[in-house]
């Protein structure tokens, strides 16, 4: 069989598209869980964007072992010496550069003749072999590109050494048959394409990322690129779960397999959610909450006399685990460990007697706790100790849209009260926690959801906040009170702008090692 690469994007395509900044520890924390999942090559940024993005791309390239590290470039010098110094401990680097070859980027864009891009396109491979021996080489935009340039492109640049070239369909405009086509053209007209693996690189546009993906795999691509949960650009990159299950169920059509650890798809899926704030629409192949669930009677009947009645998936092999138990204040220590290793959570005796005890206070209010309660219980769980915490919450409303809110907040080790009023409840809690902690941001996004199901159930709040340097943050909080959850989210929020803060004023490559709020109320 052959082997097919997985080049993972979700740091770069898949960040850079929703204007979020994620710290190093949170983008450290996503890679590892790559890594576990089994990918060939983590894209870590695009270090010539910011300094920040240079940092985290070089702490990723020091951290990560056993897996191609890969920075993003334009086809300009200065770019890719920021890319080389980035990625200058890394065990195994890839710098990929590149420039857009179609006729309207080359015009309108670049105001660049072909000629021109081609002359740069070789010169970029050129110079980023100075620093490594992978080089990567986009042609953006390749689909719109006329074939024949597209074919002298990759011919020159594989003749000044890159080792894999990658042909996006970058807008998202192709149909799967015209995809498959454009990669049997570059495979047979491109004399030199033994020498480099094809990679393809798709958007979902018109929702055909996958199709796209998997016909140029037919067709002969031997790296598939796109994102977890398909996060990316306009409608998004290919994701990466919906490409891997498709081959792993029909291997043999495909004639390929990847090394990826199926099993981990899930747990990444759910990491990648929590970590950029894009929840994960139910619906969704292979992740989606509903993707194993069987809710009409015939299928249920179907599923119970035999499961690939309805099921071409074992939901084991993508690591979502049959719901035998359903714990509570009354499972021991015992229960607990042992789903939280079904569930792919493995951690060290302290750690799980901590999370027990808060465990048991949730137990006590919510009654049973289904798989749902525990991954966002252990997913927001506190690992160190924050320098904001909530200590009290009191709201009062008088009719639908006025509110009142006093908070007691633990700031730095001083605790202090503050209230204010608002339009509704969580208006008036973040008001007053502005007050206390005033940090100058702005809320640019609120979603409140149901963790599990029923009256009981947790819920989660998530927020977005826009800071001074125009980042967007995350902040994400849970508890069986809608309003508590909000305020957890929104200190949670700013317990990474400060942190952010703070480590500007660090020596680089210093990383911060925790973002996440204390959960329980003391
Ligand atoms: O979509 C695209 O063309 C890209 C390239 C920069 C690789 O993301
Ligand atoms: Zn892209």
């Amino acid at each position: 069989m052959r082997k097919l690469y997985v080049f993972d994007t979700t740091l770069r395509d898949g960040e850079q598209s929703l204007g979020i900044t994620l710290n190093v520890h949170e983008k450290i924390e996503v890679a590892k869980q790559l890594v576990k999942l089994g990918v060939d090559v983590i894209e870590a940024g695009f270090p010539a964007s910011s300094p920040g993005d240079l940092e985290s791309v070089r702490t990723l390239a020091r951290e990560l072992k056993g897996v191609i590290v890969c920075g993003l470039s334009r086809a300009v010098e200065h770019d890719i010496d920021s890319c080389a110094e980035s990625l200058r401990e890394a065990e195994y680097p890839r710098i990929h550069t590149g420039i857009a070859v179609s006729p309207v980027h080359m015009a309108q864009k670049l105001k660049l003749s072909p000629d021109q891009v081609l002359e740069a396109s070789v010169a970029a491979v050129k110079h980023a072999k100075k620093y490594v021996g992978d080089v990567e080489f986009y042609a953006e935009d390749a689909f719109r590109s006329e074939l024949t340039f597209l074919a002298k492109v990759l011919e020159k640049v594989i003749e000044a050494g890159a080792t894999v070239v990658n042909i996006p369909d970058t807008v998202g405009y192709a149909t799967p048959w015209e995809y498959a086509e454009m990669v049997t053209y570059v495979m047979n007209h491109v004399g030199n394409i033994g020498r480099a693996v094809l990679s393809i690189h798709c958007h979902n546009d018109l929702g055909m990322a996958t199709a796209n993906s998997l016909a140029g795999i037919m067709a002969g691509a031997g790296q598939v690129e796109g994102t977890i949960n398909g996060i990316g650009e306009r409608a998004g990159n290919t994701s990466l779960e919906e490409v891997i299950m498709a081959i792993y169920t029909q291997r043999s059509r495909y004639g390929i397999d990847t090394g990826v650890n199926t099993r981990e798809i899930s747990a990444t899926s759910r990491l990648v959610s929590r970590i950029t704030g894009v929840p994960v629409p139910a619906h969704k192949a292979i992740v989606g909450s509903n993707a194993f669930m069987h809710a009409s009677g015939i299928h249920q009947d179907g599923v119970l006399k035999e499961r690939t009645t309805y099921e071409i998936i074992n939901p084991e092999v993508v690591g979502v685990p049959k719901n035998r138990i359903v714990l509570s204040a009354r499972s021991g220590r015992h229960a607990f460990r042992h789903r939280l290793l079904e569930l792919g959570y493995n951690m060290e005796q302290e750690r799980l007697e901590t999370l027990y005890q808060g465990f048991l206070q949730l137990a006590d209010q919510k009654g049973e706790i289904f798989d749902q309660d525990l991954h966002a219980f252990v997913g927001g769980s506190v690992s160190e100790e924050n320098n904001i915490s909530i200590k009290q919450i009191s709201v009062t409303t008088a009719g639908a849209s006025s509110a009142t809110a006093t908070i007691t907040l633990e700031l730095d080790g001083d605790t202090m009260t503050d209230a204010a009023c608002g339009n509704g409840p969580v208006d008036a809690v973040i008001r007053a926690i502005d007050r206390l902690v005033g940090e100058p941001v702005t809320l640019e996004d609120y979603t409140l959801q149901s963790v599990s199901r029923g009256k009981e159930a947790l819920g989660e709040a998530t927020v977005k906040v826009r800071c001074d340097d125009g980042g967007l943050v995350v902040g994400r909080g849970i508890s069986t009170d809608v309003i508590e959850a909000s305020a957890r989210a929104y200190v949670n929020a700013l317990v990474k702008v400060k942190k952010m803060a703070d480590q500007i004023d660090r020596p680089a490559g210093d990383i911060i090692t925790d973002e996440v709020t204390v959960f329980t109320r003391q």
